[in-house]
Formats: structure tokens, C-alpha cells, sequence
């Protein structure tokens, strides 16, 4: 018999926590029974997150794909009958008001009775559970047979998002319009995979665990429907183990049915998160059975709390013992060195078919604190929970955590570990631009580095629970997160959206978020929804809030919820139910210009002194701020005077070509500028900080331009290069960083000594602009405004040079020069190496550039990209929220001087990967990254 390292140090670790309590015969007697059993922890597999007994296997490649065309009638596997849809309700501005739902009644036999008891472990209210009926919908319909030959199917790896290829629909009457992306993400689907149950399963509790499917998924094994899940956001399980045959192949198929008008924004179709089988011992911790909790935490001790939830899924009564050690983690995420902590074993005794919970707790000595970066560190702590069944280890669970209080102060914020952090937050919707819905953890952590760099420490999840990654990333990176679990709840604000589903599921729905996302550190306060139309409906709509609070609660009493609101105000029912006061829009006022007076829009003065006025005892948070518009690179003249202003054509827009300016003045009807809100906050220090809507543009809603495919209210465009406000927001929120930025460009050959405003972002309190070498002036930032402006520059080609100055020293500078033409292309990548495991991503920027290697900031050349060696052209963009060039297209057009071409490794080669961008007229170029085993 072989024995590994690893297994010795898991026989060290089982023996460990017997030797810590002194009983040294007993932990000899356990090692000599860890030894006999070592054959069985030895051949069991370690491919997935966790391992001993438990496996828990990616089963995320070699599916078969088959939709339905979108003229085709599907199948009349059913989830539910859905209300008709009359008119294109897609376009609405996001602040209108939702409305009532439409009672339907089924016509047709309809599958939900079936699906509803998935979600039962997830219902309190033992008597409020569903029983299955009797039968088997489905049982004679080909796709779910066994036999049935799919190889005509296409062939596709998870997670897949079927509509991001496109095309790109066109126009006013298009199938999917502008707020859902323009994408064919509406329609039925199939999923078919053969999974290879052996022998030695029989007996093993078996699960199929879904992060994340897109939407009313129902899952079929060896042609019986095991159960589902409707919300597309939720990540669920059904039980596999009644209907598995071991000892040969098994026939999983899953129907997922996405509907239109569904959403506000894009969804994406598919299976678009990873995908496990899950195999335990049917004595087991249950699905997100553990929950940490950290107490009297200073740097020198905390109290570390854990609950355990164990299913016995056996035939018997059984005794168990449960052991939980603490390593901790590194930089890196892996376990490091030997166990810190142990919790003392603890006993229980669990019925047949039942479940019970243990608690335990442990102090640890100078534990290394979880808090968010530039001035605390992300550590992370691992605990590893071992069941033992007669001294048996049957199951091991591994739970990550980290240490750190938060305490939340009505008159400043939120205070991790006794440091008040400012939230500095962007909003972010799931998709990962021209990736789309698909999830890929190296695209996600190229969001969050990006926002780093601009001095962002908090994301709000909106207006869903994210993947399971996101939140493994921003632990890591020490993100604060505000996670969100819906956007509407009753009443509706599209006819087909999660309105039709809520009644019956925003228990089962709710309760999985906060059973999966409570030991991530990152989350420091849970929204149970944002601009609800329960807003308007008084006593009504409080109750449902108060609800879905109490039902959080249950899940964690530790900490705080909000609900995002842009309507309720101080003396209405829903703010009086909530932990926190999440504001949106409402802080800085809502349309308070006079060109919005005798509108039926809606109109706001500035709450947040009336809410705290009227909730003292209560943290004010800006869960929704700005929303401005802007196209990265795009400047439009006259240039306003105020500092924030509704965009409208002729003042920020140029509806002929759907561009907004860029001088980050503009925003929607109810939003502000950056500079507003800043200006906002500081007025109010006791609000706790913003989540801007929003961080990276996203697909779908392109207020103000429904033609287009992606939004505009985005700092850093789809593509992810960095608009003007990016800048703005990086000398606010990086106060120590020396940065200085001009805006706008200056090529400008048809404004030859016309006005041409100059704006200066910096972290400096002063600043002097040259141009070719003459200044034009000295200035210094005034209390309460955020940019430096020289509005009177006229232009002439040359060099604009700001020299920017704190406290009298010179403090950063920036350059600005007149270009050439367009001579080259110049591409870089983002990273160098790659790993050669099918999914790792390069992002490489192509520049349009003059023979001295400026950027030319308004080239729009045509680009064609090829690739040779181990790996593919995943996707291109250039950022434009008007192109609806397919996103797999390797041509494109430069969008002002810029495109992007993400490059994914192939699996098992290593080797050079070369990369060409050529352009007619222009000197081409290459740029060659490692696919690295
Ligand atoms: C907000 C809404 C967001 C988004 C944004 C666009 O009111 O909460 O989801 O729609 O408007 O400006």
C-alpha cells in the first residue's frame, strides 16, 4: 500500500486533536484505527474542493447543448403556465414604479408540484414543506431516455452562457431588445451528460450541486425528475442518491427555460456557473452545514463560534463525533502549516433520517485579522471538520473564515476591527462583459483588480447572490460585500421576472444565500432587495420586508440587513423595519432641476438629514449613487457649467451616434455626477459611504440609448479600459496616491481656437495647466468640488501639461499631446503566462498609435486578430455601447484608439502562444504569452 504525504498528515490531524486533550492511549488507539482505514481514505479522489470521504467532483466539461430555435414550439415540460406578455415593457427607466402581478391560473399540467420539495431544507415551518406527488412528468419524452442518441448535440464545457455569441439583435422591434442586451438569452434548452457511477458509490449519498443556472432548471436522472430550482441567481442542489444506479453509466438531463421580459439587464442563458456531483457517506455535514461566528476579537485573542448541522441519511441511529481543527490560510488561499486551533470533539447522537446541530467554540491566541486593504490584511482562516462514526472519520468539511468584528456607528459608519471604513463602493451586475454570463473566476479577478487600483474597498452584489468564486475572490482581495437577493418582489417591474416566482420562493431563496455566503468575511451586511415596489404600498410592503428580515435573521443573527430604497422615504413603513438605511439616489435628491417640475417623474430633495433625523440609531449608507453616463473617450461640446447635470442631447448626449461625454459631468434623469455625490457625502459624514452605480459597464439597460447593447453608467467601459471617471474617483478615494489626470484629449483639429474646456482630476489640492509651455493658470481645489477646471482654454495642437502641487510641493503631473496619424498597432498583454488549463485568460489591449507610439484617441481602424499555438480567441470588444459586432468576432473597429482581444488557454498543451492584430494602412503586431502546465 502506497501511502502519500497527504495521508499522513490527515492521520496527524485526526490524532491531533487527542493528543491536545492529554488522552494519550486513546489517541494511540484512534491512530491504530485511522491506520487500518487508511486503504479507503487513500483511493478516494481528490479532483474537486474537498476531500477523505467526501468527494466533490467538477463535472463541468463534455456536455451536450440543444435550444430550441426561437420559432420552434419547445416541449411542454413546464415548470409553470406564465401570464401573456402585451407590449415592450423593456425600455422603462429604471426608477419606474412596479406593478401589480397578473393572477394566472394553470391551463396545462405544469411540473412546480414536482419542484417545490428541493427546496425544502430550506423552509422553517416543517408543516409549509412540499411532499412530491406521485408519477413521473416526463417519462416518455425522448430527450431524458437513456438511449436517446444526442451526439448531434452540440458539444459544450460549463460554465456555458448560450446567448453570448449573438447575434446582436437590431432595432426597435427586435426579439430582445436593448434592456435584456439584445441577446438570444430567452428560450428552452437542454443539458445532457453521462455521469460514471461506480460500483463502489452504492450506498453514498450522492448530490448534484448547481452554482448557478439561467433559469427554472429541472433536472432528469435515468429518465426520473429528481427536482429543480427557478431563480437563475440561486445556487442549489438536488439529491441524486434514490435515483442513481451504480456501477455503470447514468443519464443526467437538465431543461432550463429562460424567459423574455424577464429583466432588467442581460442574464445570460445556461448552466453559466460550475457544476459538482457530490458523493458523502450518508452520515454527513449537511449542504452549507457549518456557520462561523467570531467573537471578542482583538489582535491579541478572539473567540472563534461553530455550528455544525449533520444529516443522517441512514437506515440507523448513530452516535457521531465531531472535530474541527483551524489552519490558517495563505496569501494564496491554500491551508498553511500545522492546526492553530482545535475545537474540542463534540458529541451527538443523530435518528435515522434526521438532522441535528452541534456547537462548539475555541479561543485563539494573536489571531491574524481579516480587514480590508490598504490599511489591514485578508488573512483567512480554513476549519477542517472531521465526522467520526465508532472513531471512524466518515466525512470532512472544510469551512473558510476570517476574523474580524464590525460594529456599526448611526454618526460615522461602519468600523472593522475599531477602524471606521469609509464605504468605497461600486455596484457590479454578474456578467463579465464580452464573456458574458459565463462564469470565469480570472475575468472576475480582473474586475476586482482593476477596481482596486482605483482605491474601490466594497461591492454591492446587485441585485442577486453572485457565484460561489466572486465571493472566495473578494474574501482573498478583503472586499467589503454588501450581498443582495432580489430585485423586485411581489409586485413586478417586468411582466415575466422573479415576481412569478417569489411567493413560493423567496424563503428557499433567501435562506440558500445566507446559508452559503455567512462565513465569508467580505459580507458585512445582507439586502433583502433593491427599489422594491413594496416601497409604495406602505404597511403592506413593511411586512413582507420585515419577512424576509426575519428570515435572515434566523440564518444569522450577527449581522445587519438593509433594502436598497429610491423611493420610501423617512416617514413611510419600510425604512422602520430595516438595520440599515439604504439609500438610493435620495441622498444627493432626486430630479430637483426645474426642467423636471409639473413632470409625472419622480422628484426627491435631499434625505439624508431627514433619515438620520428620524433614525438616530440607525447607519445611513448610500447603497445607490450617480449612475453617470458616459462613453470612454468621447467629449462633447459646449461643455456645462454646473457640476453635475441631467445628460440631454445637445448637453452630453449625441443621440446621432448614442454617445455620452465624457467630461463626467452627465448622468441619468435621477442621478448625479461623481463630484455631487462626493460633495454630498462630505456634507452628511455620518452616512457611511456609496456603492456607485456603477463599476464596470455591463450588458443590457444602455440608458439613454435603447438601441445599443450595453450600458453607459459604467467607470471602467465592458471591455475594461478606464473612462475619465476613473481617474476622478481614484483621486478621492487614494487621497495618499500622487496622480494627476487631463481630460480630454487633444486632437482637435476642426476647434482651432475655439473653446475647449480642460478638467484636471488629482489627489493634489492645487494645480497649474500648461499649454505648450504658457501656463494658463494656477489653481487651487476648492472645500466641496473634486476637479480642477480651466473652462476657458482655447484650443491649438501641442502638449497640455498639469503640474499638480499638495501642500506647496509638487506633487504629480500628467501630459496630454497632440497625435499623428494613425502608423501602427501596439498590443499588450495583461499577463504573460497562462495556464494551460482551458479556462485561464490573457487580456490584451491593442493600441491604434502614431508613428511615435501615441495613442491616436480617435482611431476607429479595423482590426483583424488571429492566434496561433495553444490557445483561442475567447472574445473581442472595443467598449462602444453601440457595436453589435458579435463578441467571438476576431475583427473589430478600435473604439477611440482601443480594443481588446481576451485570449483562454487550451487544455494540456503548453507552448507559445502568438498573437496577431493587423489593420490595413497600418504597421501590424504580435505579442506571444506561455501556456504553462
Ligand atoms: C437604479 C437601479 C439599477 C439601475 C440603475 C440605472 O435605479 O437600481 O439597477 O437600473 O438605476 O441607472
Amino acid at each position: 500500500m502506497k501511502i502519500c504525504k497527504s495521508s499522513l498528515l490527515r492521520i496527524y490531524n485526526y490524532c491531533y486533536p487527542f493528543i491536545f486533550n492529554g488522552r494519550k492511549i486513546f489517541a494511540f488507539i484512534a491512530c491504530l484505527v485511522l491506520v487500518a482505514c487508511l486503504p479507503a481514505l487513500a483511493q478516494t479522489a481528490t479532483t474537486g474542493k474537498e476531500s477523505v470521504s467526501r468527494q466533490c467532483i467538477s463535472i463541468n466539461d463534455n456536455w451536450r447543448f440543444y435550444k430550441y430555435d426561437s420559432t420552434a414550439k419547445p416541449d411542454d415540460l413546464i415548470y409553470d403556465v406564465r401570464p401573456e406578455v402585451n407590449g415592450q415593457t423593456d425600455g422603462e427607466l429604471a426608477d419606474a414604479k412596479p406593478t401589480e402581478a397578473v393572477i394566472i391560473k394553470a391551463t396545462q399540467a405544469v411540473l412546480k408540484p414536482w419542484i417545490l420539495p428541493t427546496g425544502n431544507d430550506f423552509i422553517k415551518d416543517p408543516a409549509k414543506r412540499y411532499i412530491r406527488p406521485e408519477g413521473n412528468p416526463g417519462s416518455n419524452f425522448s430527450f431524458l431516455q437513456n438511449d436517446f442518441h444526442d451526439s448531434s448535440w452540440e458539444k459544450v464545457n460549463l460554465p456555458h452562457d448560450w446567448a453570448i455569441k449573438g447575434p446582436f439583435m437590431k432595432g426597435d422591434e427586435a426579439e430582445v431588445g436593448g434592456g435584456m442586451g439584445r441577446l438570444p438569452s430567452p428560450g428552452v434548452a437542454w443539458y445532457r451528460k453521462k455521469l460514471d457511477i461506480p460500483a463502489s458509490d452504492t450506498g453514498k449519498s450522492i448530490f448534484l450541486d448547481v452554482d448557478g443556472a439561467m433559469s427554472y432548471a429541472m433536472v432528469w436522472l435515468n429518465g426520473k425528475l429528481v427536482g429543480g430550482w427557478p431563480y437563475g441567481y440561486s445556487s442549489w442542489r438536488v439529491e441524486l442518491t434514490p435515483f442513481v444506479k451504480p456501477g455503470g453509466e447514468n443519464q443526467l438531463a437538465i431543461r432550463l427555460d429562460n424567459p423574455p421580459n424577464s429583466m432588467r439587464w442581460y442574464p445570460g442563458g445556461g448552466i453559466y456557473r460550475n457544476v459538482w456531483l457530490t458523493k458523502t457517506h450518508p452520515v454527513h455535514v449537511s449542504h452549507w452545514g457549518t456557520f462561523i461566528t467570531t467573537h471578542d476579537v482583538s489582535h491579541t485573542s478572539a473567540t472563534i463560534n461553530m455550528e455544525v448541522t449533520i444529516d443522517n441519511n441512514s437506515k440507523d441511529d448513530t452516535p457521531i463525533k465531531v472535530v474541527t481543527q483551524i489552519f490558517a490560510l495563505n496569501a494564496n488561499g491554500n491551508k498553511s502549516g500545522d492546526a492553530v486551533a482545535t475545537i474540542e470533539p463534540l458529541k451527538t447522537s443523530i435518528a435515522a433520517g434526521k438532522k441535528t446541530k452541534v456547537e462548539g467554540s475555541v479561543a485563539l491566541q494573536n489571531p491574524k485579522l481579516w480587514g480590508p486593504p490598504p490599511t489591514q490584511v485578508p488573512n483567512r482562516y480554513i476549519a477542517v471538520t472531521t465526522l467520526l462514526q465508532n472513531n471512524q472519520p466518515i466525512d470532512q468539511y472544510e469551512t473558510r473564515f476570517g476574523i474580524r468584528s464590525l460594529r456599526f456607528d448611526p454618526d460615522s459608519g461602519v468600523y472593522v476591527n475599531g477602524e471606521l471604513i469609509k464605504i468605497k463602493g461600486v455596484c457590479q451586475h454578474h456578467d463579465l462583459g464580452a464573456l458574458g454570463a459565463a462564469f470565469n473566476t480570472r475575468a472576475a479577478e480582473r474586475q476586482l483588480e482593476i477596481l482596486k487600483e482605483m482605491g474601490c474597498n466594497a461591492i454591492r452584489m446587485s441585485h442577486n447572490p453572485p457565484a460561489p468564486e466572486l465571493l472566495e475572490l473578494t474574501d482573498r482581495m478583503g472586499f467589503l460585500v454588501m450581498d443582495e437577493a432580489f430585485d423586485m418582489w411581489v409586485l413586478k417591474k417586468n411582466p415575466l421576472d422573479f415576481h412569478l416566482v417569489f411567493p413560493d420562493w423567496h424563503e428557499q431563496d433567501l435562506r440558500a444565500m445566507v446559508r452559503r455566503d455567512r462565513n465569508s468575511p467580505s459580507v458585512f451586511l445582507w439586502s433583502i432587495g433593491n427599489e422594491v415596489g413594496e416601497q409604495y404600498t406602505g404597511n403592506n410592503g413593511a411586512a413582507i420586508a420585515k419577512r424576509l428580515i426575519d428570515i435572515v435573521k434566523e440564518e444569522d443573527p450577527h449581522r445587519f440587513t438593509t433594502s436598497a430604497m429610491n423611493w420610501a422615504k423617512p416617514d413611510m413603513s419600510l425604512p422602520a423595519v430595516l438595520d440599515v438605511i439604504g439609500v438610493n439616489y435620495q441622498g444627493e435628491g432626486i430630479r430637483q432641476f426645474p426642467e423636471f417640475e409639473g413632470t409625472n417623474r419622480i422628484r426627491t430633495a435631499p434625505q439624508y438629514d431627514a433619515f438620520h433625523a428620524k433614525f438616530p440609531h440607525k447607519v445611513i449608507l448610500g447603497a445607490e449613487t450617480a449612475s453617470a453616463l458616459s462613453s470612454r473617450g468621447i467629449y462633447l461640446f459646449p461643455v456645462s457649467n454646473e457640476m453635475s447635470i441631467p445628460a440631454k442631447d445637445g448637453r452630453g448626449l449625441d443621440s446621432k451616434n448614442r454617445q455620452v461625454s465624457s467630461y463626467e459631468l452627465y448622468s441619468v434623469d435621477f442621478g448625479s455626477s461623481a463630484d455631487k455625490v462626493f460633495g454630498s457625502l462630505d456634507r452628511h459624514p455620518f452616512v457611511a459611504g456609496e456603492f456607485v452605480w456603477n463599476g464596470w459597464d455591463y450588458l443590457g439597460e444602455p440608458t439613454p440609448y435603447y438601441e445599443s447593447r450595453s450600458s453607459y453608467t459604467g467607470i471602467i467601459d465592458l471591455a475594461g479600459f478606464k473612462k475619465d471617471r476613473f481617474y476622478l474617483y481614484q483621486s478621492h478615494w487614494r487621497p495618499d496616491l500622487p496622480m494627476a489626470h487631463i481630460l480630454p484629449h487633444w486632437n482637435w483639429p476642426d476647434r482651432i481656437g475655439e473653446i475647449t474646456p480642460v478638467h484636471v482630476f488629482t489627489s493634489g489640492d492645487e494645480a497649474e495647466l500648461f499649454l505648450n509651455g504658457k501656463s494658463l493658470g494656477r489653481k487651487k481645489m476648492i472645500q466641496y468640488e473634486y476637479r480642477l477646471r480651466w473652462d476657458d482654454v482655447k484650443y491649438e495642437p501641442g502638449e497640455l501639461k498639469v503640474e499638480a502641487y499638495r501642500n506647496g510641493k509638487k506633487w504629480a503631473e500628467d501630459v496630454v499631446k497632440t497625435t499623428g496619424e494613425p502608423a501602427r498597432l501596439e498590443a499588450k498583454s495583461n499577463r504573460n503566462e497562462i495556464l494551460s488549463d482551458g479556462k485561464d485568460l490573457a487580456f490584451i489591449t491593442v493600441r491604434v498609435t502614431d508613428k511615435n507610439g501615441l495613442t491616436v484617441p480617435r482611431a476607429n481602424n479595423r482590426i483583424k486578430f488571429d492566434v496561433d499555438g495553444p490557445g483561442e480567441i475567447a472574445a473581442t470588444d472595443n467598449g462602444d455601447p453601440t457595436n453589435l459586432m458579435p463578441f467571438p468576432s476576431y475583427e473589430r473597429e478600435a473604439f477611440n484608439g482601443l480594443a481588446l482581444i481576451i485570449i483562454r488557454s487550451k487544455t494540456g498543451n503548453s507552448g507559445l502562444i502568438t498573437v496577431t492584430a493587423k489593420s490595413p494602412g497600418l504597421k501590424g503586431t504580435q505579442v506571444a504569452l506561455k501556456n504553462k502546465f
